[in-house]
C-alpha cells in the first residue's frame, strides 16, 4: 500500500510537471490547479488514502504528500505570475501598436439607384454631342405645358395627357418634359442644344408599362438650317450609344404632337435580334422616341422667329429605356423597394 501510494505522488509530481509546462492560458492553470489541488482533486485522494495507514504508514507517506502539494502550489504559482506578466505585457503592445482600422466595421454594400446610373448614361452621351443639361418645375402653368407648346384650351390633344390639375388656376404637374421647350427659347434664346431628364406626372390607371409618376427627357436644338436630318443622325447616334450597338438602325414613321411638324415616331431595329424575338414582340423594331420639328407656332410663342430659326425636338420614357436594355417586366420596379430588384444596378 505504501509503496502504492509513493508511486502514485511520484506519477502526479511527473504529470503535473509536463502538464503545466503545455500550459498558455489563465483559463488552463486553473483546470490544472483543480485538477490536482481541489477538493476532488488528486492531492484530496491521496489524502483519503491516508486515512487506510497505519500511524507509521501515515508519518512516513504524510510528509511525501504535503511536499507533493506544496511543490505544487509553488509551481502553480510562479506560472500564475508568468502568465500575467504575459498577458500584461502582450496587453502594453496591443496599445502601443493599436491599429484604428483594425477593427472598423464592414460598409453596408449600396449602390446607385437604376434611375440615377440611367440619368448619368443618358446625361454623358448628350454631354459629348455637346449639349448642356437643364431641367424645369415639375409643379407647372398651364401655358408651359400646353398653351406654349401649341395645344390651346380647347385642343383635343388635352385629352391625350390626364393631367393632375392643382386647386391653383391654371397650375398642374406637368405631363411632359416638353415644358423645359419654351422655359429655354425663353431665358436663353437660339442657338440652343439641351437635354432635359425629369419626372412627369399623369392622372393614369397603373400597369407593368404605365405608372401616374414618370421620367422622361426631352431633346431640343434651336439654330439656323436645323432639318430632320440632325434629327435622325442624332436620334441615330443617341440610340446606338445608349445600346451600345454601333450598327444600331432606326426607322421613322409619322406621328402626331400639336408642338411638332412633321411630327414622326422614331424606331430601333432591335438590340438583341435580326429575326425577331420577345422584346420587339417579333417585329424586329422598338418604338422609343416620339420627335420632329419644332412648330413654327412654338418657336413665335417664345419669341423666336421661324423664318431665321428651325429646330428639332424628340421625347422618350426613360422607364422605357431602362426596361428594353435590361429587361425591367414592370415600371413598378422603379419605385419599389424590392432589394433584389435594386441591387442588381
Ligand atoms: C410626349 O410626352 C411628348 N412630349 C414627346 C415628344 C417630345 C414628342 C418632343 C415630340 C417632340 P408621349 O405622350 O407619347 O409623348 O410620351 C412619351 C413617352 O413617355 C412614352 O413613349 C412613354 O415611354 C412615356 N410615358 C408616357 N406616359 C407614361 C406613363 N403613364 N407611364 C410611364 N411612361 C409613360
Amino acid at each position: 500500500m505504501v509503496n502504492d501510494i509513493t508511486n502514485q505522488i511520484n506519477a502526479l509530481k511527473n504529470q503535473f510537471k509536463t502538464t503545466l509546462k503545455a500550459v498558455v492560458t489563465e483559463h488552463a492553470l486553473e483546470n490544472l490547479r483543480i485538477e490536482f489541488l481541489g477538493r476532488k482533486g488528486h492531492i484530496a485522494a491521496l489524502m483519503k488514502q491516508l486515512k487506510t495507514l497505519t500511524l507509521e504508514e501515515k508519518q512516513a507517506i504524510g510528509p511525501l504528500i504535503n511536499e507533493l502539494k506544496q511543490d505544487i502550489e509553488k509551481e502553480y504559482d510562479l506560472k500564475k505570475q508568468m502568465l500575467l506578466e504575459k498577458n500584461m505585457q502582450q496587453a502594453a503592445l496591443k496599445q502601443q501598436n493599436f491599429d484604428v482600422t483594425a477593427y472598423k466595421p464592414k460598409p453596408l454594400q449600396s449602390s446607385l439607384h437604376i434611375y440615377t446610373h440611367l440619368i448619368e448614361r443618358l446625361e454623358n452621351i448628350f454631354i459629348a454631342m455637346g449639349y448642356e443639361i437643364t431641367d424645369g418645375p415639375e409643379v407647372e402653368t398651364d401655358y408651359y405645358n400646353f398653351e406654349a407648346l401649341n395645344i390651346p384650351a380647347d385642343h383635343p390633344a388635352r385629352e391625350l395627357h390626364d393631367t393632375f390639375w392643382l386647386h391653383i388656376p391654371n397650375m398642374l404637374l406637368r405631363t411632359h418634359t416638353s415644358t423645359v421647350q419654351a422655359h429655354a427659347m425663353e431665358a436663353n434664346g437660339p442657338p440652343l442644344a439641351l437635354f432635359a431628364p425629369g419626372r412627369c406626372y399623369r392622372n393614369e390607371a397603373t400597369d407593368a408599362s404605365h405608372d401616374f409618376m414618370f421620367m422622361q427627357a426631352e431633346g431640343l436644338v434651336i439654330d439656323k438650317d436645323i432639318s430632320m436630318a440632325h434629327l435622325l443622325a442624332t436620334a441615330q447616334n443617341f440610340l446606338q450609344e445608349f445600346f451600345e450597338k454601333k450598327d444600331l438602325n432606326i426607322r421613322v414613321r409619322p406621328g402626331y404632337f400639336p408642338f411638332v411638324e412633321p411630327g414622326v415616331e422614331i424606331d430601333a431595329s432591335c438590340p438583341f435580334c435580326t429575326t425577331g424575338c420577345s422584346v420587339c414582340k417579333k417585329t424586329g423594331w422598338i418604338e422609343l422616341l416620339g420627335a420632329g420639328l419644332v412648330h413654327p407656332n412654338v418657336l413665335q410663342c417664345s419669341g423666336i422667329d421661324p423664318e431665321h430659326y428651325s429646330g428639332f425636338a424628340f421625347g422618350c420614357g426613360l422607364e422605357r429605356l431602362a426596361m428594353i436594355k435590361h429587361g425591367i417586366y414592370d415600371i413598378r420596379l422603379f419605385r419599389s423597394s424590392k432589394i433584389n430588384v435594386l441591387k442588381q444596378f
